[in-house]
């Protein structure tokens, strides 16, 4: 499909491992779901409210980086490179970078299909001179990229600390991936919220307005609409908190009373308090980052921080030093 330079992939897995991944987690001890499945169509929408929530400071803080740093960010990835954003949303983060950087084509990447594909449309028809090339794919498996011209050199966007929703050493492998999909001479610019005052984590995930424990909960509704679920919402609440020993917030859907719920076919039984691990996100400080990315094959050249000290980006070599 094509629309101004829009070209649309989809390499997205069938809808049978949402099934088989929920079916396999519900049964497991504890339960568990993976986070990349709170974005369907309304997940993301609740994402993006989320990112302008006061409490959530990420996505505030990650921008002023970004803005102060945009010339010396493009000085330091150069004109005419391919642009991949994974985990693109959006594509708001982007837009930052684009008039300084000049690539000659950006590639969003993301999960959910109809987001990805309606952000993707805006943004062709903004930067009519930009060829965009949006890809459906689980990032999480292996990064196999449908477009890649030859000689093109490939640079990597990977804001929001969505690195953080992978476990520390599932992180090390993904780094390597996007390494290898980077070689030989590309980078990585992404975004890695920093170890903090675990008051301020607790708010940015128990936001006064409810919209983090919306997001949350839909997991269980997605569940009910795609896999004909039988979970009654209000029988479940939110509950996140910082474990300051792991550097993590987690985030869990427990159980407010003994109950069985029914899904495709299957029945799982929940305790009271029971709960339903859904995220992890893990917090680095800059050097911690640093060394998982050189035990990923990066070399770290750069990594700024905004003025209260909340949020870091790193400039990651994938080449030689
Ligand atoms: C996408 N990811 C980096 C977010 C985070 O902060 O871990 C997802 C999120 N979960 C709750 N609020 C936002």
């Amino acid at each position: 499909m094509s629309t101004h330079a829009l070209r649309f992939y989809d390499c997205f897995p069938p809808a049978d491992s949402f099934r088989s991944e929920v079916l396999e987690g519900l049964g497991a001890c504890p339960k568990r779901i993976a986070p990349k499945f709170f974005y369907d169509a309304h997940g993301s929408r609740l994402f993006d409210a989320i990112c302008e929530l006061p409490e959530y400071y990420l996505t505030r803080a990650e921008i002023e980086i970004l803005t102060t740093h945009a010339r010396e960010i493009s000085d330091l990835i150069g004109p005419g490179c391919l642009l991949i954003e994974l985990g693109s949303g959006s594509s708001h983060k982007v837009r930052l970078l684009l008039e300084a950087l000049r690539p000659v084509a950006y590639m969003p990447v993301d999960i959910s299909r109809d987001h990805l594909l309606r952000a993707a449309r805006l943004l062709a028809i903004e930067y009519p001179w930009l060829e965009v090339h949006a890809t459906c794919i689980d990032y999480c498996l292996r990064l196999d990229l449908p477009y890649c011209p030859e000689g093109t050199r490939k640079i990597a966007f990977f804001p929001g600390s969505s690195i953080g929703n992978f476990e520390p050493e599932a992180t090390v492998a993904f780094l390597r991936d996007v390494a290898r999909v980077l070689q030989p001479d590309g980078a990585l610019l992404i975004g890695v919220d920093l170890k903090k005052d675990a008051g301020v984590l607790h708010a940015a995930y128990n936001d006064s307005r409810g919209i983090t424990a919306q997001f949350n909960l839909n997991l269980l509704a997605r569940i009910n609409r795609e896999l004909g679920g039988r979970f009654l919402l209000d029988d479940f609440e939110h509950m996140a908190f910082y474990d300051e020993a792991r550097g993590r917030i987690e985030m869990h859907l427990a159980s407010r009373r003994q109950q069985t719920v029914h899904v495709g076919g299957q029945h799982f039984r929940f305790a009271r308090g029971e709960t339903v691990h859904t995220e992890n996100s893990y917090k680095y400080g800059l050097d911690e980052f640093q060394d998982l990315a050189r035990q990923a094959g990066f070399q770290p050249l750069r990594a700024w921080s905004d003025r209260q000290g909340l949020f870091g980006v790193h400039y990651l070599s994938a080449g030689p030093a």
